[in-house]
């Protein structure tokens, strides 16, 4: 079996620990639905403070619900709306401290209080975006991000994205 490692502590996640244990994980399977399950657990188990992580996919309209772990939530996310529209249509990773203090923010589960939302983009095309909730405020840093960025890339080496 797979062990993932995880920290208890916000300030210490070794971002580079998960990163060689994400490879690991992922090698030898291409598979985009496989792999993007695979990636939404590593990345609720692995980081401390979560109560969502997972995809939302653009299907040349808008965001559908994807792979995630957590609460069951909403299903379509059209591209503006909440952070995961505007992460999407920004092409940019949203960061947000406070969500009640985000304008359009989409409740899904009133436990969220803060809040990272990852695009990803593939050869320039938009696939969709990763989000990721915790119940703590304040509790994603420009460290988690710049972490997460890079578990990100991984995943995306890691996997063959159906066309379009
Ligand atoms: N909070 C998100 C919606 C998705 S759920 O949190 C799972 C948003 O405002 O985009």
């Amino acid at each position: 079996m797979f062990e993932v490692n995880i920290s208890q502590d916000i300030d210490t996640v070794n971002y580079r620990s998960l990163a060689q244990q994400l490879s690991g994980l992922l090698s030898g399977e291409r598979d985009f639905i496989a792999n993007s399950a695979q990636f939404s657990a590593f990345i609720y188990q692995a980081l401390p403070v979560l109560n969502w992580a997972g995809f939302y996919l653009y299907d040349g309209k808008e965001l559908v619900l994807g792979p995630f772990q957590g609460k069951v939530a909403c299903v379509r996310i059209p591209l503006g709306r909440g952070v995961c529209g505007s992460a999407a249509l920004r092409q940019e990773t949203i960061l947000v401290t406070d969500v009640h203090a985000f304008d359009g923010h989409i409740a899904c589960d009133s436990a969220s209080n803060s809040e990272i939302v990852l695009p990803i983009l593939k050869d320039n095309r938009l696939i969709g975006v990763f989000d990721i909730d915790s119940p703590q405020l304040a509790r994603f840093s420009e460290r988690d991000q710049a972490g997460l960025e890079g578990l990100l890339s991984i995943y995306k080496e890691s996997t063959d994205f159906p066309v379009m």
